[in-house]
């Protein structure tokens, strides 16, 4: 072999390791990140083998046989849609324009003066996390305060990472009390009232998650002085419309009530649990100005947030949704339905709390029936829970939190003996 040879065959040599090492180590320094908390509870009910097993983790609404709901009002806007033969062309950059409509007037109602003054500017967003996530984008680019928002404490596990991957900075205001297991409303407002002015406030309208703890309508009202007096902005998160009370109008008393106070709010809306729609991601974000050409301006630049992010959002939910609202027929199906889902909660909540006294438990279980909405802030520890999962399979999120949409009258039974046990 002469000397040319054997440089080029050492020269193709050093090449081929440099490509290797260079490949070999692009993402050597990435480290495992530790499961979703919630969906990692899914994951390891999935592995047990007991019959009796429950997933109380994850906050999707399950029938009284344990088995996921298509509300029947969504399979006939479904087969409505359908038979309109339509294009599947790109939404608008904002969405769906009837859906976006209908959306916040189910939220602020028919009649609402700033619907009419033409003073919100509403954006489909991807169900209620990516509303929050363009809000928080939209935030940390226009906010004129203080863009540090305020969480209450606890609160739905995915709000500090929204925010925070939004470049928002992310503090807590006191909200629930573990020895009541109810609402700490001197704490929140305490806490509330030191907030510096031109902040932003987070407030869930309805169905508190994870804790069910909603303020009263007199409390609402006490809250509205303290943040408007603070100056704040207020951000409403409303995952839960219809499925705290079972009516959509009682539940957006908080967001209503604000509104009519003069709070210019921010909103998000979410479609998952009121119609089912879960993984349709159907949700609106709104943003309420002072004036129709302020709004304009915003709407403007929500629209440059979301061009880059998923340029537009996805059809069919949207589409099913704006069938609901804008069909009478199909929204007067819609409402007893979400009724129904919200009965069956609460109707569970009472059987829960009668069994654990039937199991003999002596310890204060009110706060299942006084708790609202999807989840029950149960107040076991965590070695509680650990018991509950290990020795009973009964699958819940560390912080004792429980889906009440889980529990089934065939399940609560063994579910309340468990719980007993844990907790003895
Ligand atoms: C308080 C709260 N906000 C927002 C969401 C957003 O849900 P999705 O993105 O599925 O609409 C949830 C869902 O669990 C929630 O509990």
């Amino acid at each position: 072999m002469s000397l040319k040879q054997t440089t080029a065959i050492l020269q193709n040599k050093n090449a081929l390791n440099c490509v290797a090492q260079r490949a070999s180590s692009w993402w050597s320094g990435v480290q495992m990140g530790p499961p979703d908390a919630i969906l990692g509870v899914t994951e390891a009910f999935k592995r047990d083998q007991n019959p009796n097993k429950i997933n109380l983790g994850v906050g999707a609404y399950r029938d009284d046989n344990g088995k996921p709901y298509v509300l029947p009002s969504v399979k006939a806007a479904e087969e409505q849609v359908k038979s309109k033969g339509l294009d599947k062309e790109y939404a608008p950059i904002s969405g769906v324009a009837e859906f976006c409509k209908r959306s916040i007037e189910l939220a602020l109602g028919e009649n609402s003066s700033v619907i009419k003054e033409g003073l919100n500017a509403t954006v489909q967003g991807i169900s209620g996390t990516g509303s929050l996530r363009i809000g928080g984008a939209f935030l940390n680019g226009f906010f004129p305060g203080n863009k540090t928002v305020y969480l209450p404490t606890p609160t739905w596990g995915n709000h500090i990472p929204i925010f925070k991957h939004s470049g928002l900075d992310v503090k807590m205001y006191k909200y629930y009390n573990p020895e009541t297991c109810g609402l700490d409303f001197q704490g929140a407002l305490d806490d509330i009232s030191k907030i510096p002015e031109k902040s932003i406030i987070l407030l869930h309208a309805c169905a508190h998650n994870p804790t069910g703890v909603d303020p009263t309508k007199e409390q609402w009202k006490e809250l509205s002085e303290v943040i408007k007096k603070r100056n704040l902005y207020v951000f409403f998160d409303m995952a839960y419309q219809g499925f705290a009370t079972g009516n959509v109008d009682n539940d957006a008393f908080a967001l209503r009530y604000f509104v009519d106070q003069g709070h210019r709010v921010a909103l998000a809306q979410s479609f998952a649990k009121n119609m089912g729609l879960y993984g349709e991601r159907a949700g609106a974000f709104t943003v309420i100005g002072n004036t129709k050409e302020e709004a304009d301006k915003v709407m403007s630049q929500i629209k440059i947030l979301i061009r880059p992010m998923y340029s537009n959002p996805p059809i069919n939910g949207a589409r099913i949704v704006a069938e609901i609202l804008s069909d009478p027929s199909l929204r007067n199906q819609w409402l007893p339905e979400v009724k129904g889902m919200a009965d069956r909660i609460i109707s569970v909540r009472t059987k829960l709390r009668e069994n654990l006294k039937k199991e003999g438990s002596t310890r204060n279980w009110e706060h299942i029936t006084n708790q609202i909405g999807m989840f029950c802030f149960t107040g076991m520890k965590p070695d509680q829970v650990e018991k509950l999962i290990k020795e009973h399979s009964v699958y819940l999120t560390k912080d004792g939190r429980i889906s009440m949409a889980g529990v089934t009258s065939k399940n609560v039974e063994y579910l309340a003996r468990a719980m007993h046990l844990s907790t003895k």
